[in-house]
């Protein structure tokens, strides 16, 4: 009888699998039939995986020559409505003219639609609404503006730490709920790469990671946090909040670890406490609490590589960006008030070449030969040595964004 029983079992088992095989057998012949019979299923599940899609291999979604195949890819994969890039900034004070130039770079080389949203205080409003809707001509871009905002209780902390209102950013996740994704800036970065490029890493967050930064060094001997900091910070040498992709659905979502309660706290309950706990500890204001934050909680957090915020001090105590060196500047962060002083020549004509350039001349290119030019005066200090770099990042993406045929764009 027993015996009988696991015949009867092992046949059934048998059963279940070999239905299991047929309808995985008929999931892959859906997926060939889908993908035009071109590869491995396999194969074209990583290459989505990968961001890259199956645009490529179907032949009718994919555009343009082998030489721009990384970039058509990815609009191959665009069946609904083309999704808009979110990019968030703060201006205060004497901020204006930078985050425009910082929205002219992220404008000129992106190809995707961008949604800004501009924090900023009230006597900037008038001055951005009327430099944002002279360019309205270009229906790249919408925008919105918005006062700076604290929980009102604690309004006035809040203000005074770190420099004016730069702790807004810590809210924004809160303030923007309809929003999924966000890419937040600081106002002295300048995209020399399209902001598809960053955006398209929210695709390889895997499932616990809900935002993404990048080293705050990248050689601990200089590192500021492992030398001085009085609070926990991420991994070796922390990270820098000057570029800081989240995913805001997830960022709500969370239940933090923290060194404050026993239970887990949402993000808009942990951020008070931990201001009252660090406050006398900490130098760098909400960088230093999304250190905190990111020490206690380290699987929720994406590092990306340098060159996706390139800051003076990468080049100024010798090359400390390798990858910046070997595959290009994607975004330049103009820290340290390098972009109105003479301290760092090169960062200061990079930002003056794409302020003063003007969607006018509708030939981009035109800032090429006179920066090369500028740059060249610069090649005796530490990151001028890397001009070229520049220039053949930049080189890159004009042509990427503005000689491809119209079709692809
Ligand atoms: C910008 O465009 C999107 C999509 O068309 C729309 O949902 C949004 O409301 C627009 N925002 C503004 C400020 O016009
Ligand atoms: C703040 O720094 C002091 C001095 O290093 C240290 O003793 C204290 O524990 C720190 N406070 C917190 C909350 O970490
Ligand atoms: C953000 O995370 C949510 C929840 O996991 C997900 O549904 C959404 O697609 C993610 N957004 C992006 C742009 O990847
Ligand atoms: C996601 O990646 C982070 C960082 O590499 C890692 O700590 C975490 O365990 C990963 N999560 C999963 C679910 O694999
Ligand atoms: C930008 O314009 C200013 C003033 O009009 C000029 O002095 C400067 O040389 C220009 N710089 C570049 C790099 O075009």
């Amino acid at each position: 009888m027993r015996r009988y029983l696991r015949i009867v079992v092992l046949c059934l088992a048998c059963g279940f699998c070999s239905l299991l095989y047929a309808f995985s057998q008929l999931a892959v012949s859906l997926e060939e039939g889908a993908g035009g019979g071109g590869g491995k299923p396999q194969a074209a599940a990583a290459s989505w995986l990968a961001g890259g899609g199956r645009g490529g291999a179907r032949g009718v979604g994919s555009v343009g020559p082998a030489a721009h195949s990384g970039r058509s890819d990815r609009y191959g994969l665009n069946v609904q409505p083309i999704q808009r890039m979110h990019l968030a900034v703060v201006a205060c004070g004497e901020r204006l003219e930078e985050t425009v130039t910082m929205l002219k770079s992220a404008i000129i080389f992106s190809i995707r639609p961008l949604q800004f949203h501009i924090f900023a205080e009230d006597q900037l409003h008038d001055s951005f609404k009327g430099i944002l809707d002279s360019w309205s001509f270009l229906q790249t871009f919408n925008y919105s503006l918005y006062p700076i905002t604290f929980p009102s209780e604690n309004a006035v902390e809040w203000k005074k730490l770190f420099k004016p209102c730069a702790s807004q950013r810590l809210f924004l996740p809160l303030i923007l709920k309809e929003v999924d994704s966000l890419l937040y800036v600081d106002t002295d970065i300048l995209f020399l790469r399209p902001v598809d490029d960053i955006w398209s890493l929210l695709k390889k967050f895997n499932s616990t990671q809900i935002a993404a930064m990048a080293p705050e060094h990248e050689e601990p001997r200089i590192g500021w946090y492992n030398r001085f900091a009085r609070h926990p910070y991420y991994g070796k040498t922390g990270v820098n909040s000057g570029v800081m992709l989240m995913n805001m659905t997830r960022m709500r979502r969370k239940y933090f670890k923290n060194d404050m309660t026993t239970v887990r706290l949402r993000w808009g309950d942990i951020l008070m406490p931990l201001l009252k706990k660090y406050k006398l500890n900490i130098t760098w204001g909400d960088q230093d609490l999304l250190n905190i934050i990111f020490f206690h909680n380290p699987e929720s957090l994406f590092v990306f590589p340098c060159q996706w915020n390139y800051r003076p001090d990468h080049c100024i105590y010798g090359s400390n960006c390798q990858e910046a060196e070997e595959e290009g500047i994607f975004i330049l962060h103009g820290n340290r008030g390098v972009y109105h002083d003479d301290k760092q020549p090169a960062f200061r004509a990079i930002y003056e070449a794409l302020r003063n350039c003007s969607f006018k001349d509708n030939n981009i290119r035109s800032l090429l030969k006179p920066l090369e030019l500028e740059l060249q005066k610069t090649v005796h200090t530490y990151c001028g040595k890397i001009y070229k770099i520049f220039i053949k990042q930049l080189t890159k993406s004009i042509q990427d964004r503005y000689d491809r045929p119209p079709k692809e764009r």
